[in-house]
């Protein structure tokens, strides 16, 4: 696999923040991060955030007992949240590529990846690279975006489901369907739908 293949939504020179502008973001954000912090493993040490974009989620499992590495591809992003949370101890931004991921096997007890896993072409490989870096019986908490709910199959029909291949998706259920066999997208089906919203 090239790198060129592995990053389906590059967000280098994006700025991600304005996403979440707006009062409907705001409601999102807050609804999601009570979801996330309901989720997260208990375990104290080191933890990982996959794909951590500007570190929006950062205060959601940042603890005095945790060391935190933010994991992204887009350093742009990363500046960003090193800005944002300049003089933390304990926290560790590294721009990787999350099928790459720059650390010995067992290095984290407890880890995150919201909203990144729906951009893999590669989900076997992004999951096994996870797990690698995670010590034994450590949790994850993994979310992702649903493209193809019945909001967005109402608002963009067949457009909703253009560029998801059943490897990291359903179409009828949203839910990821044998994971442990699927195998590599070809390089057409990296984009998301043409005028849909990507998260
Ligand atoms: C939708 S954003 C989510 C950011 C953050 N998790 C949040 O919830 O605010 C997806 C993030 O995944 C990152 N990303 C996508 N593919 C990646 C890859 N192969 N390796 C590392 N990061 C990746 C993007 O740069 C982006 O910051």
């Amino acid at each position: 696999m090239s790198d060129e293949l592995e990053v389906i939504k590059d967000y280098t020179g994006r700025d991600y923040r304005t996403v979440w502008h707006g009062p409907r973001a705001a409601f999102d954000d807050r609804f999601e991060g009570k979801l996330i912090a309901e989720l997260l493993p208990s375990e104290p040490g080191w933890f990982v955030d996959v794909g951590a974009g500007y570190g929006r989620l950062y205060p959601l499992y940042a603890r005095p007992d945790r060391r935190v590495v933010l994991v992204d591809y887009a350093v742009n992003l990363l500046e960003v949240a090193a800005e944002t949370y300049s003089g933390q101890d304990g926290l560790y931004f590294v721009a990787a590529n999350a099928y790459h991921l720059p650390f010995r096997a067992g290095s984290f007890d407890a880890g995150l990846s919201n909203r990144t896993f729906h951009h893999m072409a590669h989900p076997q490989a992004f999951l096994d690279e996870l797990g690698r870096v995670l010590r034994s019986g450590a949790h994850a908490v993994l979310e992702y975006s649903n493209k193809r709910n019945l909001l967005r199959v109402v608002r963009y029909g067949d457009r909703a489901c253009a560029g998801i291949t059943r490897s990291t998706a359903n179409c009828s259920s949203g839910r990821i369907p044998n994971i442990s066999g699927s195998s590599p997208r070809s390089p057409g089906s990296r984009s998301i739908a043409p005028g849909a919203p990507a998260f």
